[in-house]
Parts: C-alpha cells; sequence; structure tokens
C-alpha cells in the first residue's frame, strides 16, 4: 500500500522544508505539499523532523573477538539499530588468513540472512596480500557488490598487517574502485608497552588506555595518509579519536588526497577519566584506540563541523559487562575491546551535535547518513530523501526530553556507555524501504526483511568528487 508521509520538516544534507512524502513500492515518489492520494496510507509528522534513514558505515555484530563472541547478533543488533534511527549498517567481515575471501564473505552472508531487520553491506577485511588474495578480490568487489576493504595496523598476532599488506590493498583498490578503510594504531609499539605494563603488574583497565597514546594512532593515520598518497590511493580512517590523528587527516587532505575521516559517540562525549571507575567497571569503557583527555572532544566535534571528519560509525561491537568484559580481570589486554552504540548513534548526535549548537542540523544528516552512502557506494539509493529513493525514513520529534539507560534499551547487552545522559529527541517511526520497522516506538519489523546491500564501486557516481582516473569518470 502506498503511504503518505504529511507535514513534517524534511530535511536532508543540503535541505531543510515542509513537505510530504508519498511512498509507493518501496521508494519515494513524489514530495511536495498539499499532497493527497486517495489509496495511500497517511503518516501524520506534524511537529517532528522526517530524517533520510541513518547509515552507519561502522558494526561488528556476532563477531568473535577477544576470546568471545559480540553480545550482539544481526537480529538484536539490527532492531537496536532501527529503535535508534538507522536503516543500513555496513558490517566488517573478518578474514582468515590460508582461507578463502569467498568464505569468509560467505559465513558473513550466512550471520546475517534471515536476521537483519534493516538493510545491510559487508567491508572485507584484508590481512595478506597473496595470488590467491590478487585473484580473488577483484571478483569480490565486483561480484558481493563489497568496494571497501579493511586494514587493521594494530591487534598484533591477531588482526594485523604490515604495511606492505596496507600499500598493495591501497594500490587494487585504486585499480578496482574500492575504498581502502584503516584502524590506525601503532600495533608493534602498543604490543610492546602492553607486555612491559602487565609485567610491572599493572593490570587495571587504566592501562588498557596509557599503553596506547594518541602518538600512536597519530603516527599510524600519518603513514596511512603517507602511503595513500604514494600508491594515489583512496583511504577512510576508521574512530578517530584525537588531535594527532585529525592533524594528519587534515594534512592529507590539505594535499589534496582523498582521506577521510570517522569518528564515533563515545570519543565526542566520554573522556579517559571513564576508564578508572571502580570495581573493575573502567572495563565497560575499553575501546581500542582508547578514550581521550577531554579537550580533543572539542577538536573532534570542529572537525565534523569543518569537514575534515565526515562521518559517526557507531563502531557497535557489544561485550556484557558480566562475563565478557569480566574476561580481563586481572589483566587488562584481556578485556574485550568495544561497546554498544549503535542504538544511541543517530540520537546523540542529533542532541550533544543539533541541540547544543554545534553541528546545523543539514550537517547533522550529512554525517549521520548522507556521506556514509556516498562513500560506500549507496547513494542516492540510501542516504537522501528524494525521488526514486528507497524510502528509509525517520520521523524523529526533537521535543522528547529523556533518559538514555540499559533499562531502556534494546541492544542485547548488560550496560550503557551512556547510562544516565539527558537528551533531546527520539525517532518514533522508522521506514526501511517503505515498511515500518519502528511504529510509534514499537517493533514491528521482521527478522530476515533486511537486504543485503551490492554497493557501487568507489567514486564514479557517487557523488564522490574524485579525480580523473583511467577506468571510471569524474562527476
Ligand atoms: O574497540 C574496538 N574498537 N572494538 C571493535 C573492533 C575495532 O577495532 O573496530
Ligand atoms: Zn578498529
Ligand atoms: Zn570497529
Ligand atoms: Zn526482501
Amino acid at each position: 500500500m502506498k503511504k503518505l508521509i504529511s507535514n513534517g520538516m524534511i530535511v536532508t544534507a543540503a535541505d531543510t522544508y515542509l513537505g510530504d512524502i508519498l511512498i509507493d513500492n518501496g521508494v519515494v515518489v513524489m514530495i511536495g505539499t498539499g499532497l493527497e492520494a486517495q489509496d495511500a496510507e497517511v503518516v501524520d509528522a506534524s511537529g517532528c523532523y522526517v530524517f533520510p534513514g541513518g547509515v552507519d558505515p561502522h558494526t561488528h555484530l556476532d563477531m568473535p573477538f577477544g576470546g568471545t563472541v559480540t553480545a550482539d547478533d544481526f537480529e538484536t543488533g539490527t532492531k537496536a539499530a532501527a529503535f535508534g534511527g538507522t536503516t543500513t549498517i555496513i558490517d566488517f567481515c573478518l578474514t582468515t588468513k590460508g582461507e578463502t575471501l569467498q568464505k569468509a564473505v560467505n559465513t558473513w552472508h550466512g550471520k546475517a540472512r534471515g536476521k537483519a531487520v534493516i538493510d545491510y553491506g559487508f567491508h572485507l577485511m584484508v590481512s595478506e596480500v597473496t595470488e590467491t588474495v590478487l585473484t580473488e578480490l577483484p571478483r569480490i568487489i565486483h561480484e558481493e557488490g563489497i568496494s571497501s576493504l579493511k586494514v587493521f595496523m594494530a591487534y598484533k598476532n591477531v588482526l594485523q598487517a604490515d604495511d606492505g599488506t596496507l600499500y598493495r590493498t591501497l594500490l587494487l583498490a585504486k585499480e578496482q574502485g574500492a575504498l581502502v578503510m584503516v584502524h590506525a594504531e601503532n600495533g608493534d609499539v602498543i604490543d610492546f608497552l602492553v607486555n612491559e605494563a602487565l609485567a610491572a603488574g599493572r593490570t587495571e583497565p587504566i592501562y588498557h588506555a596509557l599503553t596506547r597514546p594518541p602518538e600512536l594512532e597519530g603516527e599510524a593515520t600519518g603513514r596511512a595518509v603517507a602511503l595513500t598518497g604514494m600508491a594515489d590511493s583512496q583511504l577512510y580512517v576508521v574512530h578517530v579519536t584525537c588531535a594527532e590523528a585529525v592533524r594528519q587527516i587534515e594534512a592529507g587532505r590539505a594535499k589534496g588526497l582523498q582521506i577521510y575521516g570517522e569518528t564515533c559517540p563515545q570519543y565526542l562525549n566520554l573522556d579517559v577519566s571513564y576508564l578508572e571507575k571502580t570495581n573493575f567497571e573502567g572495563a565497560k569503557y575499553v575501546w581500542s584506540p582508547p578514550l581521550r583527555e577531554a579537550w580533543n572532544q572539542e577538536v573532534l566535534w570542529n572537525a565534523l563541523r569543518s569537514g575534515s571528519l565526515q562521518t559517526v560509525g557507531s563502531d557497535q561491537c557489544s561485550f556484557n559487562f558480566k562475563g565478557q568484559k569480566e574476561l580481563g580481570l586481572g589483566d587488562f589486554s584481556k578485556i574485550p575491546n568495544g561497546g554498544p552504540m549503535i542504538e544511541d548513534r543517530l540520537s546523540v548526535l542529533y542532541s550533544e551535535g543539533v541541540e547544543k549548537g554545534r553541528i546545523s542540523l543539514n550537517q547533522f544528516v550529512n554525517i549521520i547518513s548522507t556521506t556514509s552512502a556516498k562513500l560506500f557506494g549507496l547513494f542516492p539509493q540510501k542516504g537522501t530523501i528524494a525521488i526514486g529513493s528507497d524510502a528509509d525514513i525517520v520521523i524523529f520529534d526533537p521535543s522528547v526530553r529523556r533518559k538514555i539507560s540499559a533499562e531502556t534499551h534494546h541492544m542485547n547487552v548488560d550496560y550503557n556507555a551512556f547510562e544516565g545522559m539527558d537528551i533531546m529527541g527520539e525517532p518514533i517511526t522508522v521506514l526501511v524501504r517503505g515498511e515500518f520497522v519502528i511504529r510509534d516506538k514499537e517493533f514491528v519489523g521482521m527478522p530476515g526483511s533486511g537486504h543485503y546491500l551490492h554497493r557501487k564501486k568507489f567514486g564514479a557516481t557517487n557523488g564522490i568528487a574524485t579525480k580523473p582516473s583511467s577506468s571510471e569518470g569524474v562527476l
């Protein structure tokens, strides 16, 4: 049945205007004022903003990590995402050395299929560049529509790749039209510092942060930027936390390089002192890279406002405090890294960003949805409200005042890193391809209704202004 979203304040990355949206067959077919359609179900959005559904470019669902598996899988994780106004996620498909990439991709399809309630795509991790990888990757980029490759510069002896692998991945990405993503921290030096701390009996959660100083994030970010310049390729730095890394990204962009950066809600709003909470509660705030001194938050907000950083990803990677974070009792290096963020990403950015005057409403939409859709080959199907775009729509009431709490969140995890935080605004109704997934704050979706997204290659026709290349056109 057709749907008419009437009288809402429609907000895109470019415009803010009062209007109606007519949806048919899962896509937006008309936008105007005073629209009428006899055969359409009317959804009143008066007093609310109408945003394009959030696109979360960074999630880890059902992922084995740190000796355990994330608490949220594709069902609980995407449900929570939908409650939070996110209608598309791109999850990281981990690979194993010596096994085919296709096997890893099949495993990830198996995790999501029949479970996801919103649409999803995958990034693919590259940990080595062998003959098999060189033959498989172009096919996977093309046939699976996986146009982003992830290289870890940290997690030594687990996920870390060497610089040669990063460089060869950048070259391959340039040739094949993919975007290289890096976790930028110097894993070798961190490994040394962690061993040194443990040998000295420093086992508390705070040592997680003290053994991963910002210099090591800045150094790795600068190294990745330099290699991108040499390869004349394209780079997306995930979860940027500090001034040192922002400066490296800015320097690369100032040279005209195609460097993009993401930060996360935790780095914008929490600081390193949380790791000092007593009774091992600091473990709840263990992310890599770690939370930083509070002054970095303003650097990150300024970078979002000025465009030095372009996106906010959740880095959703939830572990229960009881039984999972507790694996690191007596040894901080065994605390599973990561936290629950998929649900609150959009609302916290709205409340702390727009309501507090740090970013504009249109910047908010750009950061939370549009730019990720463009960078990752989904625009204009996703990331905007326009004729022909998927009707992924969030009706958001900015007047709601509420408290974030694990008591009321929908993630499958026993704590919330923003527990007790007062925020303004709440997604009320959320549609994916024109179907209600959240209606008046109730889940009405269906596991398995989320579609796998075959993404376009980087650059061409995505709304990203790339340099001329031999294979693809320029915008
Ligand atoms: O601590 C984090 N960020 N956990 C998730 C894995 C990663 O490095 O993104
Ligand atoms: Zn990472
Ligand atoms: Zn991550
Ligand atoms: Zn379907």
